[in-house]
C-alpha cells in the first residue's frame, strides 16, 4: 500500500509533464493505474525488428533507436488497440527519448527485458553462479537507468526463459537475487517504483513450481520477490478451445496467485492465418479472475513467421490478415469490463516460501545467492552515464511510411494520435486511416479499420511520407521531475 501511494504522487506529478501516461502499479494480484485506480490488462505486442540481430551494441542502432520507425509502427499499434509493447534486446548506451515519447503519446506502456543473448549479458542456465557477476548487472542496472524515467515504462524482465528441462536446479535462486538486485537499485535510484518480473517457458511439468518459488514471501529476502509473471505459451492453436488449449490448468495451477499474470508471448502459427480465437478467451471470465491479458508475438514478420506485418525494404510495410483479424478480435473486448477494480484480488498477499512448495527437480533452498561487494558498490553509487530525464513532446504525427492492407490496397490517412494525460490506448479509439479512393493528406477516423475492397490510392504516397519525425525537448518535463527528486 506505502508503494501504491508514492506511485500516485508521482504519478499526479508525471502528469504535469508532456502528454504523459500516468505509470501502472503492481496492487495484490492485479495491475492497477496509479492515479484512477482501475484495473490495467495488457492489450500488447512484442517488438523486436530485425530479430536478434535488430540489435548489435556499438552499431548505434535497437529496436527503439529509430524515430521514425518508432513513429510508423506506434501508429499501426494504436490503431490496431494496443496499449502494452514488449521488447527484447537492447542497448543502454542509445538514447530512446524519441521513441518512448512517442510510444508514450500514443497510450502504450512498455515492458522491457534487461538482458540480451550476448556473453555477459543474461544468467547463463547451466552455471548461473558464473554470471551473476559484476559485468553483467553493470548492463542490468544501466538498462535500468535508460528506462526508469519514462512514465510509460511500466516494468521490466529480469530473466526470460532461463529454467527449462536443461537448466541447473539452481537457476530460480540466481533469478531471485538478480530481481532482488534490480529492485534494490530501482529503490535508491529511481522517483517511483516500477515493477520486477519473469517471463517463463510453457514447460508444464516445471511451471507450478517456478511460479511459487519466484512469487513466495521470504522474510530473509522480501525484495527477491518477482513482482508479476510473465508466461510464453504457445497451445492455443487455430480453432482450439479452452480446454483443449490447456488454458483451464493454467486458471487451476494459477488459480491462488497473489502477483499479476499474463502470457508475455502468446499465439500459435501452425494454423495460418491466425484468427486469434484465444483473445475472446484471455479477455473475458474466468480468465480475467487470474490473468491480466498478455503480448502477442510478434510485431514484425521475421525468419519464424509470426508477423503482424512485413517491413519492406523501403521501409513500406504490408499488413498482414494476422493483422486485420488480431483487431477485430480487440475490438471484441468489452472494455468496461477489463478496467473494474477487484478488492479481492488487490487485497491478497503472498505466501510465505517452504520447501514444500517445490515438488520438481528444481531446488527446493530459500538460500537465496549473497550479493557481491562489487554489486552492493553499484547500488549504492549508481552506475555512471547521462541517462535520459524524460519523455518530450511529440510534433509530428502523420504517418512516415507507406502501409498497404492484405489486399494490396493502400492505407492512408495514418497518424499518431496523441493522448490527454492520463489516458491510455484502447481497441476502436483512437483509430485512423481509411482505404480505399481518399486521397493523401486526408486524415478520417474510422473506426472498422478492415481493410475490404477499394482501390489503392493512385499515388502510392503515404500522407506524409516527406515529412521528418521531429521532436522538442520539453524542458517542464525535465523540471517536474528534477522538482520530484528533491521531495
Ligand atoms: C564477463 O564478466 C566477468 C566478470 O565480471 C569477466 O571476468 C569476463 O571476462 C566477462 N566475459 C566476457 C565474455 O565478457
Ligand atoms: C477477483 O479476484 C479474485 C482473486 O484473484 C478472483 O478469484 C475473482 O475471479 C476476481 N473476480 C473477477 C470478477 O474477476
Ligand atoms: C529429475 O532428476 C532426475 C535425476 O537426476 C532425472 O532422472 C529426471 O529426468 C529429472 N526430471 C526432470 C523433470 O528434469
Ligand atoms: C482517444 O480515445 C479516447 C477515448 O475514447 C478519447 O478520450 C480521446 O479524445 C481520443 N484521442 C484522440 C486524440 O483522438
Amino acid at each position: 500500500m506505502v508503494q501504491v501511494k508514492s506511485a500516485l504522487a508521482a504519478g499526479v506529478l508525471l502528469a504535469s509533464a508532456a502528454y504523459a501516461v500516468t505509470p501502472v502499479v503492481v496492487d495484490g494480484a492485479d495491475f492497477v493505474n496509479a492515479v484512477s485506480g482501475a484495473r490495467f490488462q495488457m492489450i500488447g505486442v512484442a517488438y523486436q525488428p530485425g530479430g536478434s540481430a535488430g540489435y548489435n551494441p556499438g552499431s548505434g542502432t535497437d529496436p527503439l533507436s529509430d524515430e521514425a520507425q518508432c513513429l510508423r509502427d506506434a501508429i499501426l499499434m494504436q490503431r490496431a488497440g494496443i496499449n502494452t509493447v514488449r521488447v527484447y534486446n537492447l542497448d543502454p548506451m542509445i538514447d530512446h527519448t524519441p521513441c518512448m515519447s512517442i510510444f508514450n503519446a500514443a497510450g502504450i506502456y512498455m515492458v522491457l527485458d534487461v538482458n540480451s543473448p550476448l556473453p555477459n549479458e543474461s544468467l547463463n542456465r547451466a552455471a548461473p553462479w558464473e554470471s551473476y557477476n559484476e559485468d553483467y548487472m553493470n548492463r542490468v542496472f544501466q538498462i535500468v537507468e535508460a528506462f526508469k524515467s519514462f512514465p510509460n515504462t511500466l516494468g521490466f524482465f529480469s530473466a526470460n526463459e532461463v529454467i527449462n528441462e536443461e537448466s541447473d536446479p539452481s537457476v530460480p535462486s540466481y533469478i531471485r537475487a538478480v530481481t532482488r538486485d534490480i529492485k534494490d537499485y530501482i529503490a535508491s535510484h529511481s522517483d517511483r517504483t516500477i515493477p520486477v518480473g519473469y517471463s517463463a517457458a510453457d514447460v508444464r511439468p516445471l511451471l507450478a513450481d517456478t511460479f511459487n518459488y519466484l512469487s513466495c514471501n521470504l522474510e530473509a529476502s522480501a525484495e527477491s520477490k518477482m513482482d508479476f509473471f510473465g508466461l510464453n505459451s504457445y497451445s492455443w492453436c487455430g480453432d482450439a478451445t479452452f480446454e483443449t488449449a490447456g488454458y483451464n490448468i493454467l486458471m487451476e495451477d494459477f488459480s491462488s496467485t497473489t502477483v499479476p499474470i499474463f502470457f508475455s508471448e502468446y499465439g500459435c502459427n501452425e494454423v495460418e492465418p491466425r484468427t486469434f480465437e484465444e483473445v475472446g478467451s484471455i479477455y473475458s471470465t474466468p480468465m480475467t479472475g487470474v490473468f491480466s491479458g498478455g503480448l502477442v508475438y510478434e510485431y514484425t514478420e521475421e525468419d519464424n513467421e509470426y508477423g503482424l506485418v512485413t517491413i519492406n525494404d523501403d521501409n513500406s510495410i504490408d499488413l498482414s490478415q494476422d493483422y486485420v483479424n488480431l483487431m477485430d478480435q480487440f475490438n471484441q473486448i468489452d472494455l468496461t469490463a477489463l478496467t473494474q477494480a477487484n478488492s479481492t484480488a488487490t487485497n491478497l498477499e503472498a505466501p510465505t516460501c517452504e520447501s514444500s512448495m517445490i515438488t520438481s527437480n528444481l531446488t527446493n533452498s530459500f538460500d537465496i545467492p549473497e550479493r557481491l561487494s562489487e554489486i552492493s558498490d553499484l547500488i549504492n553509487n549508481g552506475v555512471g552515464g547521462t541517462w535520459p530525464t524524460g519523455t518530450t513532446e511529440v510534433t509530428n504525427t502523420a504517418e512516415v511510411a507507406t502501409v498497404r492492407n492484405p489486399d494490396g490496397s493502400e492505407l492512408t490517412g495514418l497518424e499518431l494520435r496523441v493522448l490527454p494525460d492520463d489516458e491510455s490506448n484502447l481497441p476502436g479509439e483512437n483509430v485512423s486511416g481509411t482505404t480505399g479512393t481518399a486521397g493523401p493528406g486526408t486524415s478520417t477516423p474510422s473506426s472498422t479499420g478492415t481493410s475490404s475492397g477499394g482501390g489503392s490510392s493512385p499515388t502510392g504516397e503515404s500522407a506524409a511520407s516527406s515529412s521528418k519525425v521531429n521532436v522538442d525537448v520539453l524542458v517542464l518535463a525535465a523540471l517536474a521531475l528534477g522538482v520530484w527528486a528533491q521531495m
